[in-house]
């Protein structure tokens, strides 16, 4: 039995203990539609299970351009977050700044090496050590459609080229309905154009032009077919297009307003959260002559550098939870996404996930895995801003005549 006095030390060792062990992760990111939402609220509840305090730092806007900018300010300040959603290439750029904790010991006491597939655990290293942790793989080459809309507008079956989608579409709007659902913002338009420029010239085309940005395939006629293609595409949006989120596009489509949708798989997300069936209610198929392609886009943590020990411990606590089983899945039901982790099991998830999982294994072995330029994965954030100011200029100026759209994007595409 230990005597009263003894027991108070106890007790303050243990109190003292867990303050030392628990800490406040303030976590940045821009996951504010619903599905992305539910999606988040999962980390926070691991995080909160393991004693830590979340504070959440979510900043609204679609494809994160919004919270770049308040990220950049707030390290300039001085203060950055614990953790920040930080992707692709600026993982990079950030950690040459000097500002991002190395997150070797939890990688290398959770085995990372051995559960990520390589292309995603390069993207996480700088100069071979891990700076941040993986969430998951989205798809960004699909096409979402309303089934409904479909069988009522007499569109058969699913179009797999874009002769067969423009096809569809006119059917679409002779009965009333609006073909392609669309939003207003620069990514949006860039996020399209990815997936035009991937089924018009194929993986090898995409990767020349998109991700080794050679000037050749920039200005070939391959592109001015791709441009051709996404202008008529416009042809077939609403007015109402300009300003638009995301998610409001893909409500669109979920409420049988709108035929189809080009977006990454978050959209799945809002499908799932609405309570739709894939399948029954609406259809996951990729963009029109990109089936055999995958353009991924790998979401991320950076931690930020700080002193306290308590958010240091908090910081690990993430990184480990992120890429345990429990968190990879349950986070991944809501987003839309695949887990990153290799070798879980995906019996709880639907077709279109398993479609996703299994092309990203196929394509891999194909060599036609590429990286999402819409999403930063593909090139560093000067080119990949400027080119998307390019492509969204010419998506919305009509009078920008193709062979000015060719000029502008290859110029766009030398800004370093
Ligand atoms: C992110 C997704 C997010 C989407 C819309 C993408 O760039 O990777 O996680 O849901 O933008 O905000």
């Amino acid at each position: 039995m230990l005597k009263l006095s003894q027991m108070a030390t106890a007790v303050a060792l243990v109190v003292a203990g867990s303050a030392a062990m628990a800490g406040e992760v303030e976590v940045l990111h821009w996951w504010t539609s619903g599905g992305e939402a539910k999606s988040v609220a999962e980390l926070k509840k691991i995080m909160q299970g393991k004693g830590h305090t979340w504070k959440d730092f979510a900043v609204a806007g679609g494809a994160g351009d919004n919270a770049m900018t308040v990220l950049k300010s707030r390290v300039v300040a001085g203060n950055p977050p614990a953790a920040a959603q930080i992707k692709g290439p600026a993982i990079q750029e950030w950690a040459a700044e000097g500002v991002l904790a190395n997150l070797d010991a939890t990688a290398k006491a959770e085995k990372w090496d051995s559960l990520l597939p390589k292309v995603v655990a390069d993207i996480m290293k700088y100069k071979g050590n891990y700076v941040a942790a993986p969430v998951n793989v989205h798809r960004v080459n699909w096409m979402w459609a309303n089934k409904a809309v479909l069988d009522k507008a007499g569109v058969k079956s699913t179009p797999k080229t874009w002769d067969e989608f423009f096809a569809a579409a006119d059917k679409i709007k002779k009965a009333g309905l609006i073909p392609v659902a669309h939003g207003g913002q620069n990514w949006q338009d860039f996020t399209t154009f990815e997936s035009v420029v991937l089924g018009v010239g194929g993986a090898k085309f995409y990767n020349d032009a998109l991700v080794k940005l050679d000037q050749k395939a920039l200005t070939s006629d391959t592109m001015k077919k791709s441009l051709e293609t996404f202008r008529k595409i416009k042809g077939y949006i609403d007015p109402a297009a300009p300003g638009r989120d995301w998610n409001l596009a893909t409500a669109m489509v979920i409420k049988g307003e709108a035929a189809f949708q080009f977006m990454g798989d978050w959209a799945k997300g809002e499908f799932a959260a609405a309570g739709k069936v894939p399948g029954k209610d609406y259809i996951c198929a990729a963009a029109p002559g990109t089936a055999n392609a995958y353009t991924f886009n790998v979401d991320s943590f950076a931690m930020f550098k700080l002193k306290d020990a308590g958010a240091q411990k908090a910081q690990g606590d993430l990184a480990a939870s992120i890429m345990g089983t429990e968190f990879q899945e349950v986070f991944n039901l809501n987003k839309g996404s695949i887990p990153v982790r290799l070798n879980m099991k995906m019996d709880k998830f639907d077709d279109c996930a398993k479609l996703s999982a299994k092309d990203f294994v196929d394509t891999a072995k194909a060599g036609t895995l590429e990286p999402s330029i819409a999403h930063g994965m593909a090139v560093k954030p000067a080119a990949e801003g400027a080119i998307k100011d390019a492509v969204s200029q010419f998506w919305n100026d009509d009078k920008i005549s193709v062979a000015d759209g060719i000029k502008n994007i290859a110029k766009a595409a030398q800004a370093q």
